[in-house]
């Protein structure tokens, strides 16, 4: 079996989850080498993994490296994201891919122009539970989806006092966390049509009183709306309501809802691979729908590994860069419309991706392992 070798960029907090997982889920892939401008987080990382740490461009530079991971914050994925597709890299990125809308267009055009994947986070559409929910969608479980519901709400007072990139733009709520519910609804709905938003700030400012915390005392201005309604028009003709607040009490509260003509759809968090997905018929109680597809654990990764295994069998990857842009735009859109109070159109538009193979589940002894779904 062709293995295909890659890099990771970004030797923080989520590259061990990746590593870890990768390892123990997907052995489509090589992770042969790391980088990261932070020394000892690189050395420590190449160390713990048996593999080589190295410059960026040393990286890019060698020819046996086809893929690279880019797990560094948001705020650079535009930069060496661009320099891995011009080096003729396929990329896999974290979430989002890029902050700007203009900078995603680019790196979907440098791709093409290259002929090399670009592959975007959050991958856990393609876990147990939102495949599920799609596969009963598809099914028809639900009838037409007339609407919808997305709500979340957190408290960044807290998240934020040891991660401040919260507060500011490409890291507040919508970015940081929208992703998660935007992706699972393209997935499940497709395209949106267009955007219509209102939103305000709880503080202009966020003084951090955490003594723990290493910015303790620092003022960080909040870049973004941290308060969101919205109204998303999907192009299949259904209407869903946004809901985000970061500034609530810190038990998170969410809401991933879809209202057919023959039944209501319940979405477990899609900031997890697994979930509890019920459905519920006229004069029923909501029931749980038994999972029919693998990838319910962590599985981190599974982004990167479609991805590999869509390059060895030469069709379109899953996790695709015209979802991830387009899921960029849509957040563009909510704030361009809270700005401008105008409905906000849609200039970009993606496939929507193909359900995976139901019933791999497990890690296969006596059943076919979940990994097989990806080939
Ligand atoms: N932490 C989580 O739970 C989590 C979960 C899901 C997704 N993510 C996403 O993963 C990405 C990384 O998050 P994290 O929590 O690991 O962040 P982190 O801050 O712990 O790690 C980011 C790493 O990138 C490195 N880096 C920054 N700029 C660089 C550059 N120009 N060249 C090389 N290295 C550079 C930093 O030195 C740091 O080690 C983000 O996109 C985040 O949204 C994080």
């Amino acid at each position: 079996m062709k293995k295909i070798k890659a890099a990771i960029i970004g030797c923080g907090v989520i590259s061990e989850v990746y590593l870890d997982s990768i390892r123990e889920n997907f052995q489509i892939l090589d992770i042969v080498a790391c980088s990261d401008l932070d020394e000892v987080r690189m050395n420590s990382t190449a160390q713990k993994y048996g593999i080589r740490a190295a410059a960026y461009e040393e990286i890019l530079k060698e020819p046996e490296i086809e893929m690279v991971i880019n797990l560094t914050s948001p705020a650079v994925h535009y930069p060496l994201t661009k320099q891995a597709l011009e080096h003729g890299k396929h990329v896999y990125s974290e979430k989002m891919i890029a902050v700007e809308l203009e900078q995603a267009k680019e790196l979907c055009q440098i791709a093409e122009k290259n002929k090399v994947r670009l592959g975007c986070a959050p991958d856990t559409f393609l876990g147990g539970g939102i495949q599920t929910a799609k596969y009963a969608l598809e099914k028809g479980m639900i009838g037409i989806p007339h609407s919808g519901l997305i709500s979340l709400s957190r408290d960044y007072r807290v998240y934020g006092e040891n991660l401040p990139h919260l507060f500011r733009h490409g890291g507040s709520v919508l970015y940081d966390m929208g992703c998660y519910y935007l992706t699972a609804f393209a997935s499940l709905l497709g395209p949106v049509k267009s955007v219509m938003s209102f939103g305000k700030k709880t503080e202009e400012i966020h003084k951090i009183k955490r003594i723990s915390s290493r910015f303790y005392g620092q003022e960080i201005p909040l870049d973004d709306c941290n308060v969101i309604t919205a109204i998303l028009a999907y192009g299949n003709g259904t209407l869903v309501t946004l809901h985000m607040n970061s500034s609530s009490v810190v038990d998170e509260t969410f809401h991933l809802e879809l209202y057919g003509d023959r039944g209501i759809l319940r979405l477990g968090d899609p900031n997890t691979f697994g979930g509890r997905v019920s459905i519920q018929k006229p004069h029923n109680e909501p029931l749980a729908v038994p999972l029919s597809h693998g990838f319910q654990e962590q599985s981190r990764g599974l982004g990167a590994a479609e991805m590999a295994w869509s390059i060895c069998s030469d069709r379109p990857h899953r996790a695709s860069k015209e979802m991830a842009c387009h899921v960029l735009e849509i957040v563009h859109g909510i704030f361009c419309s809270i700005e401008t109070q105008t409905v906000y159109q849609m200039t970009t538009t993606f496939r929507k991706p193909e359900i995976l193979p139901e019933g791999y589940i497990g890690k296969g002894f006596w059943e076919p392992e979940e990994e097989t779904a990806l080939l």
